[in-house]
């Protein structure tokens, strides 16, 4: 399958104004761009999603287990929290790589913890949108 899919967890629709001392000033549609420029390059297509529920993140998961070869996950605040995304991801044979913008390790003690990381091929934190950009390639290259 030649194709990824990009999902954004609760508030990142608000990348560009959201807290821009600490998520910067680009929007999610940078965001998007930055990955389909690699997924163009790679002649893959995209599926990007964004939700701020966690049980239609679950969903997305399992269905792009089933349609896609990766997936590229910034669940936000979910990712601290959600044991119901941490199975669904353990249920998907596809590799996931769980991005941040921040750096979740440096900031409040209730971030450092990701209950995903351990089911994720890779964690990518603190690089900013470029991080997107970096999953994308690990999950590309051969
Ligand atoms: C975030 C970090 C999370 O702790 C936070 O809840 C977010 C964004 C990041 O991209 O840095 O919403 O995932």
């Amino acid at each position: 399958m030649n194709r990824l899919m990009l999902i954004n967890g609760p508030n990142l629709n608000l990348l560009g104004t959201r807290e821009p001392g600490i998520y910067g000033s680009h929007t999610l549609q940078d965001v998007v761009a930055e990955v389909k420029h690699v997924t163009d390059d790679f002649g893959y297509d995209l599926e990007d999603y964004q939700s701020n529920h966690e049980g239609a993140m679950v969903d997305k998961i399992q269905e792009a287990g089933r349609t896609c070869s990766g997936i590229i996950l910034n669940a936000a605040a979910y990712t601290h929290t959600s044991i119901a995304i941490r199975d669904a991801i353990a249920s998907i044979p596809v590799p996931v790589i769980e991005v941040h913008i921040s750096n979740i390790h440096t900031r409040e003690e209730f971030r450092h913890h990701s209950m995903l990381a351990s089911v994720c091929k890779a964690q990518i934190v603190g690089l900013g949108i470029k991080g997107y950009r970096y999953a994308a390639l690990a999950l590309l290259e051969k």
